[in-house]
C-alpha cells in the first residue's frame, strides 16, 4: 500500500518526507486556504520535496475553466496529480487530461457508481472520502471494499483506489486488508500507525537490561 500524506503544510511533509514513507502528497483548496500561502508556489514546493504524486486541485467547476487550470497545473512540474471533481465536467476533463499523459485524481467520490465513472473517463486515482461518510452514518469503508472488488473484475481499469478522508489507524489496516492501492493520511493519522504500548515497553525494559550489561556496541576501536 501506497502512502501520501493529506496536508498542505510544508514543514510537515518535510519532516514526513525524511522517514522515506511518503509515496507522495495530496491538498485541497481547504488545506490551502488553512495554509495560508499562495498555491501555485506552494504546489511547486511540494513537488521538489515528494518525488511521488502531488495532487493539486482545480478551481472552478465548469469545463472550460478546469480544463485549463488543470492544464496549468500538469506543467508546473512532471510529478503533478491534476485534481478533478466526480462531476461531469470534471470527468470529461479527466479523460482529456489523461489521454495526455497527464495524472489524474478524481475527488469527492462517495459511491461505487461515481468510481466506476471515474475508471471510464481514464483516472489514475479515485478518491472515495470514507472519514465523511462514516459521519453521515454511512460505512465507508464498505465502499473501498466495492470498489476493490469491482475494478478487480475488469483488468482494463487501471485507475488505483486512493483512500481518502482517512480519519484513523484502523480505516487504513482494513483499507490495506482490502487491497486498496493508495491511503493518503492526514500527518496525525500516519504517526499514530507507529504507536503500540508494548513496543514502547519492550523497549524499555531492552534499554534498561541493556544498561545491566555495562557494554556498548560503538567505540570498541
Ligand atoms: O483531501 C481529501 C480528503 O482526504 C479530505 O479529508 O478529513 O477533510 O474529510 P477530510
Amino acid at each position: 500500500m501506497k502512502f501520501f500524506i493529506d496536508t498542505a503544510d510544508l514543514s510537515e511533509i518535510r519532516e514526513l518526507a525524511e522517514t522515506g514513507l511518503l509515496d507522495g502528497v495530496t491538498t485541497n483548496p481547504s488545506l490551502v486556504a488553512k495554509s495560508g500561502r499562495d498555491f501555485i508556489a506552494l504546489v511547486k514546493e511540494i513537488c521538489e520535496i515528494v518525488p511521488g504524486p502531488v495532487s493539486a486541485e482545480v478551481a472552478a467547476t465548469d469545463f472550460d475553466t478546469m480544463l485549463e487550470e488543470g492544464k496549468f497545473l500538469a506543467g508546473l512540474a512532471q510529478n503533478i496529480a491534476v485534481k478533478v471533481p466526480l462531476t461531469p465536467a470534471g470527468l470529461k476533463v479527466c479523460r482529456i487530461l489523461s489521454t495526455n499523459g497527464t495524472m489524474v485524481n478524481v475527488t469527492l467520490c462517495f459511491s461505487a457508481a461515481q468510481a466506476i465513472l471515474a475508471a471510464k473517463a481514464g483516472a489514475t486515482f479515485i478518491s472515495p472520502f470514507i472519514g465523511r461518510l462514516d459521519d453521515v452514518g454511512t460505512d465507508g469503508l464498505q465502499l473501498i471494499a466495492d470498489i476493490v472488488q469491482i475494478y478487480n473484475q475488469y483488468p482494463g481499469f487501471s485507475t488505483e483506489v486512493l483512500v481518502a478522508s482517512v480519519r484513523n489507524p484502523t480505516h487504513v489496516v482494513e483499507a490495506a486488508k482490502m487491497g486498496a492501492h493508495v491511503a493518503t493520511l492526514p500527518p496525525a493519522v500516519l504517526r499514530q500507525l507507529y504507536n503500540h504500548p508494548l513496543t514502547d515497553k519492550g523497549l524499555a525494559q531492552f534499554v534498561a537490561d541493556w544498561q545491566k550489561t555495562g557494554q556498548s556496541i560503538l567505540g570498541r576501536g
